[in-house]
């Protein structure tokens, strides 16, 4: 069963940017989805979109958001308000965003836990303890009345995660949520959601540019590019032997260590198309080894493949009979 379930959402900003195509992608209970594309390709904006805070220059153009039942771009503002917060909680890339400087972290937990779960201050203290303990943060009980700048980038880190599941959130959106942080606190981070996925059976939503970083906690992939969610299934298949042209690359520029590659794309030829000029077709055609005639003249829409994945590419079976890079 679906817990988040995007249909065909469209964003657009002001010059015909178009942010987000047809996106169409679902996070199970219980499961871990990664987002994975490289920068511009609409990530963030499918992410706020289901938050409701895109810019105020955004329209949804199309589509519709569904989060356990309720239809998220046409519900009361008061409704996603309580939604957000309760039973969406989001972790930003940079921890500083989310934190108030000027509040003790513990003050910041437990007014959180006052609010949406109606705690007392004394339940609310001992709730927020527990809280840090929980993300890893040794004692807890004198860590609540430090001020973010005294915590390192991976402990504040710690801390976003802390409040976002302090109201015992249903769906974790993560946009980027290590990106910041060096390898070793990377690393740990990660684990630490994966013990919160298996422990307490929250889904999350794991954005990332770097396929790497998602490869070891992804039940299910869906791949973006330009805009479009271009393939999409379990992560042995997705990650494994990716169908799309564009996954390839993706997957072809992981092993590899160097600084270009950490970026994540320095596999794939060429730039990704302006979201404002997208080429008539397949957006990938202009960079892709497997382009025939077809693929510029006709978008292909996302259509079943091997393993009960779909990819949006009308040669996938091709691509997937070739094996190696794009
Ligand atoms: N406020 C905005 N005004 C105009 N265009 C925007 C705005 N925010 C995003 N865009 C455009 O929408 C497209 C998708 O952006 P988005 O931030 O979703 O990318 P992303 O995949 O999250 O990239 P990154 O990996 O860099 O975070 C980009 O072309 C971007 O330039
Ligand atoms: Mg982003």
């Amino acid at each position: 069963m679906s817990l988040l379930r995007i249909d065909g959402l469209s964003v657009e900003f002001p010059g015909g940017v178009r942010a987000a195509r047809e996106v169409t992608l679902d996070v199970r209970a219980g499961e871990t989805l990664a987002v994975v594309g490289e920068s511009g390709s609409g990530k963030s904006v499918t992410a706020l979109a289901v938050l409701g805070l895109l810019p105020e220059t955004a329209k949804v153009t199309a589509g519709r958001i569904e989060f356990d039942g309720v239809d998220l771009l046409r519900c009361r503002p008061r409704r996603l308000n309580e939604l957000r917060g309760g039973a969406i909680a989001m972790v930003y890339q940079d921890p500083l965003t989310a934190l108030n400087p000027v509040l003790t972290v513990g003050r910041q937990i437990e007014e959180a836990l006052r609010r949406h779960l109606g705690l007392g201050r004394r339940a609310a203290a001992g709730r927020a303890a527990e809280l840090l303990d929980l993300v890893g943060i040794p004692q807890p009980g004198q860590r609540l009345k430090d001020y973010p700048h005294q915590f390192s980038g991976g402990m504040r880190q710690r801390v976003v995660i802390a409040m976002a599941i302090s109201c015992d959130p249903r769906l974790i959106i993560a946009d980027e949520p290590t990106t910041a942080l060096d390898v070793t606190m990377q690393a740990q981070i990660l684990h630490l959601l994966r013990r919160l996925r298996d422990d307490l059976g929250t889904s999350l939503m794991l954005i990332s540019h770097d396929v790497g970083v998602v490869a070891g906690l992804a039940d299910r992939v869906a791949v973006m590019y330009a805009g479009r969610v271009v393939e999409r299934g379990s992560a042995a298949e997705v990650i494994g032997a990716p169908n799309h042209p564009y996954g390839r690359g993706l997957l072809a520029s992981v092993p590899r260590i160097d600084a270009a590659a950490r970026t994540g794309f320095a596999a794939i030829p060429g730039t990704p198309p302006d979201p404002a000029a997208l080429p008539a077709g397949c957006a990938f055609a202009p960079r892709c080894g497997h382009v025939v005639d077809r693929c510029r003249a006709e978008d292909p829409p996302l259509l079943d493949a091997a393993g009960g994945r779909q990819v949006a590419c009308w040669r996938h079976a091709e691509v997937a009979a070739a094996g190696g890079g794009a």
